[in-house]
């Protein structure tokens, strides 16, 4: 036991009354001589992606298979997003669609969680215009799920496990893997910034970080199933470790997990410029198991607008960060999020980011408008610049970067790489490179799954062909 951590961990004994609950609902069904069956629907970023996985897994202890849709389902899960408004309307049209699959299917249970469940007005506005949802649970009372769905189905009362709490760290649920060559792994959770814009302190808690040895098992358990492409995730992976008090950060856990024996790759986002530095880019230079990809999501590239952001680095900052990391790996491909139209943003400073776009040629970006989130800061400064105008810049943007990434994929024809190849689309085969770019080879069903020698013989704006040369 770590005796210095500073978040709470769920205590063993609470997490085997969980499972003890899963069993009884396992009974409850066998009972009733049929099989249930879950549609679980995941909205936003891969926490949520990696989130529903264990919220799969608790389903399948508690008997149920899954289906494609919400249609005849017995249990329907969203697992929703917060991030963007746009993001809460989709899932508040969605879950209107419901009160048609629950008319056809009357004993059908509906539940909330994710990140809008963390949204009080949310939490009220289901409750009072959404009774068909029985049951909504934050993410911090996701371990519960066994015992919101046991209440459920046993009182036919809904259930709202939405009290605001600090959020604890529930190590050992059950989690279930679709893809069996890619795996998430959550390293730490929530997160401390509060950029001014951002609903995601609000939703997900403070920073807390799970132990190294739990991360460590977990890996090698991964690698040892097969698993090739292991992804650790955290709002900010740079602050690894601050919770524990044991001296260890995300760099020196980069290197533990990088010391496994075995074929795979380790890729991690997200990166904030404010906490990564020279120690985490040696950690990634000295592991070939480590990617050479690197997500450091700039967001803008005024020094106004980054302050007014509480961002915490300055352009000048995040170039000499770039010109670091590229010191130390050459090769390295760089990724980016970046909004358009922050309250207050001009021509002038927009321009910047152009010109920033120009200077750090990064490989792909995320682009997204700004979107108000009521309770964060940016949500109540003055935002004069049309919707209009800002669909322009955000096109312009975009123009920018195909641009961008055609000219970087056009200089991979000829050279030789190492990829993963994952799947087969269309009379293809997909692979993808350290970097994440997409290949397309000839179909070939034995190198599925595998990593394979290629040479690069085309590409376009958003993909690479090539060839085996094994
Ligand atoms: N923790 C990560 C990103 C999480 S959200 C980081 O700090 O980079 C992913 C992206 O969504 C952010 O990088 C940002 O570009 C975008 N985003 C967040 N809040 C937004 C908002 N209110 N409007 C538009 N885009 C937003
Ligand atoms: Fe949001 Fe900023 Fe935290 Fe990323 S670092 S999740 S953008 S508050
Ligand atoms: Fe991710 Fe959306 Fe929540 S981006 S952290 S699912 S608000």
């Amino acid at each position: 036991m770590n005796q210095n951590r500073k978040t709470p961990v769920v205590p063993q004994a609470d997490l085997a009354a969980q499972a003890q609950l899963c069993h009884r609902i396992a009974e409850y069904w066998q009972a009733q001589g049929r099989v249930p069956v879950a549609y679980v629907e995941t909205y936003g970023c891969q926490q949520n992606e990696a989130d529903s996985q264990q919220i799969q897994g608790m389903l399948a202890r508690c008997g149920y298979v899954f289906g494609q849709s919400a249609q005849g389902a017995d249990l329907v899960v969203f697992n929703t997003c917060a991030i963007r408004e746009h993001a809460e309307q989709r899932v508040f049209g969605n879950l209107g669609a419901l009160t048609h699959t629950k008319r056809n299917h009357p004993a059908q249970k509906i539940l909330v969680c994710g990140c809008m469940a963390g949204r009080p007005e949310v939490v009220q506005r289901l409750r009072k215009s959404y009774p068909h949802v029985d049951g909504v649970f934050s993410t911090s009372h996701l371990w519960q799920l066994p015992e919101l769905l046991w209440q459920l189905l046993s009182t036919g009362k809904r259930v709202f496990f939405t009290q605001d709490e600090p959020g604890a760290i529930a190590e050992g649920l059950p989690m279930r893997r679709d893809n069996p060559l890619k795996a998430w792994v959550s390293v730490m959770y929530g997160c401390n910034n509060f950029c001014s814009y951002c609903i995601v302190p609000y939703v997900r808690g403070r920073e807390r970080s799970r132990e190294p040895e739990d991360i460590l098992a977990e890996c090698r358990q991964l690698v040892a199933q097969g698993y090739r492409d292991i992804t650790l995730l955290g709002q900010n992976v740079n602050a690894y470790g601050k919770d524990l008090g044991r001296g260890i950060d995300f760099a020196d856990l980069l290197t533990r997990i990088g010391e496994i024996p075995g074929d795979f790759l380790i890729r991690f986002m997200t990166s904030h410029p404010k906490d990564a530095g020279p120690k985490l880019f040696a950690a990634m230079a000295s592991s070939p198991k480590i990617a050479k990809h690197l997500h450091l999501p700039v967001q803008c590239g005024s020094d106004r607008v980054l302050k007014a952001m509480n961002r915490h680095y300055d352009r000048e900052k995040y170039l000499s960060l770039v010109a670091c990391a590229r010191a130390y790996m050459p090769d390295l491909v760089l990724t980016s999020d970046i909004i358009v139209g922050f309250p207050g943003e001009t021509r002038e400073e927009f321009d910047q980011t152009l010109s920033l776009l120009e200077q750090v040629r990064y490989d792909a970006l995320f682009t997204f408008i700004f979107s108000p989130r009521p309770g964060t800061p940016a949500a109540n400064m003055p935002d004069p610049v049309s919707r209009a105008e800002k669909n322009q810049w955000f096109d312009q943007l975009c123009a920018l970067q195909n641009r961008i990434s055609e000219e970087k994929h056009r200089a991979y024809v000829g050279k030789r790489l190492r990829v993963l190849v994952d799947g087969r689309e269309e009379g293809c085969l997909t692979a993808r490179t350290q970097g994440g770019r997409l290949v397309r080879l000839p179909d070939h069903p034995a190198l599925i799954g595998r990593f394979v020698q290629v040479e690069i013989t085309g590409s376009t704006t958003w993909s690479l062909t090539g060839k085996p040369v094994e």
